[in-house]
């Protein structure tokens, strides 16, 4: 089970600040939201942010980017210093090409669903991934509440892992909370992005710790055996 804080989240006048409090909250994962104004209608920070915070800290940098055109910021963000880049399948043919160059530039890839989206576009390309994304809320801004429709794309996801015999990640972002952590985990998330619940406490290191006991008291795998 990984925790990711969502930097969306942070006080953007204090980024420095808020990276290191992420950093010793317990969190092993930096969740970084890049927005263009053009695939969402929001816009947040860029590579030279990224690489910024790189030294601050020793996370693993998932960087999100809910782009059109990823293709002119891979390698950027590579150089800045992500450990994992992730891509909307909604960007159709360029879905391909764009994993490749993510490989090629030695790093994670990750693969988002926005909830409109049918996980049937996704099943293509779970060999070639680290990571599946299921977004539990419209992409574009924090805050917003979990959309539990998403929960039986969790189990697909979930399903098709063991059945293909992968072991890419199923992480979920948007609306988690300790009530929908605990729904995402027993649907078979195994990766929780949180921006607004994790940031938002004064004691951050309690919070992730909080969130980490409900998603593992309800760890699909480990209910499953319980039965
Ligand atoms: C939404 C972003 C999320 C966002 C989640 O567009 O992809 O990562 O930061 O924020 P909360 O946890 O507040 O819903
Ligand atoms: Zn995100």
């Amino acid at each position: 089970m990984i925790i990711a804080p969502s930097l969306l989240a942070a006080d953007f006048s204090r980024l420095a600040k808020e990276t290191e409090r992420a950093s010793k909250s317990g969190a092993e994962w930096l969740h970084l939201d890049i927005m263009d104004g053009h695939f969402v209608p929001n816009i947040s920070f860029g590579p030279a942010v990224v690489a910024s915070l790189r030294p601050l800290t020793k996370m693993f940098f998932d960087v999100h980017l809910m782009c059109s055109k990823p293709e002119i910021l891979l390698e950027p963000f590579a150089k800045a210093g992500a450990d994992e880049i992730i891509i909307h399948v909604e960007l159709g043919e360029a879905v391909a090409p764009l994993i490749w160059k993510i490989r090629s530039l030695g790093k994670k890839v990750g693969l988002a669903v926005n909830p409109p989206t049918s996980i049937a576009l996704a099943q293509p390309h779970l060999e070639q991934i680290d990571l599946l994304l299921v977004m539990t809320v419209n992409p574009g801004f924090g805050g917003q509440e979990f959309i539990h429709e998403c929960l039986p794309k969790i189990q697909q996801a979930a399903a098709w892992r063991l059945e293909k015999q992968l072991n890419y990640r199923v992480e979920v972002d948007g609306g988690i909370n300790n009530q929908t952590v605990a729904e995402c985990a027993r649907a078979g998330a195994d990766t929780f992005v949180s921006g607004t619940t994790l940031f938002g406490q004064r004691n951050m290191k309690a919070a992730v710790a909080r969130m980490r006991k409900v998603a593992d008291a309800h760890d699909a795998a480990l209910v499953d055996l319980k039965v």
